[in-house]
């Protein structure tokens, strides 16, 4: 089931999420779900608050950026729950980001080039894990919603000033994309 995506200006966005425990009722079946939501949105990352959870949970599938450079993005289907970053490490890269809750904003954010992260996967099995590059990127993004940060809290004051009658507009519930949304 498509699940409606939660837009700029929704207070769950900025809520801490809660950790999932096991007694959790369909959570295959939100991961079903979530993952529907983002293909249908073409995202590659989709968390729980976007989808008006506050529940430690995202999604990524980076397959749609699979290239002859980097095959391994088509296997890089992966659910995070109850993740913690516990180490960033190497260069800070710039890179342009977008998000499923804020249609038509990219901007360069700067990052951590390497995470360490445990989560448990979607059979709540435990993992510790150190990722690097674009994946590592893709996760910080996706780590950020369920602590209630956005992308665009990390933009330079200028670009922040730039972007904040799109921002404005978008918290006012006028928002045009192509997939189903819910706004505050
Ligand atoms: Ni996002």
């Amino acid at each position: 089931m498509i699940l409606p995506i939660y837009i700029y200006g929704h207070p769950i966005l900025r809520k801490e999420a809660k950790d999932i425990d096991s007694s959790y009722l369909n959570l295959k079946e939100l991961i079903d779900n979530m993952f529907e939501t983002m293909y249908n949105a073409d995202g590659v990352g989709l968390a729980g608050p976007q989808v008006g959870l506050d529940d430690r949970i995202f999604v990524i599938d980076l397959a749609p950026l699979a290239d002859e450079e980097n095959p391994e993005y088509r296997e890089f289907k992966k659910v995070f729950i109850n993740a913690r970053i516990i180490n960033r490490t190497g260069e800070i890269t710039n890179f342009e980001e977008g998000c499923l809750s804020i249609p038509g904003v990219n901007e360069s954010v700067p990052r951590k080039d390497t995470i360490e992260i445990e989560y448990l996967d979607e059979n709540l099995e435990p993992h510790h894990d150190t990722f690097t590059g674009f994946p590592a990127r893709v996760i910080q993004h996706e780590y950020d919603h369920i602590n209630g940060i956005l992308f665009v809290d990390h933009i330079s004051a200028i670009r922040k000033r730039l972007i904040k009658s799109k921002l404005t507009t978008m918290s006012k519930g006028k928002v045009s994309c192509h997939y189903k949304v819910r706004t505050a």
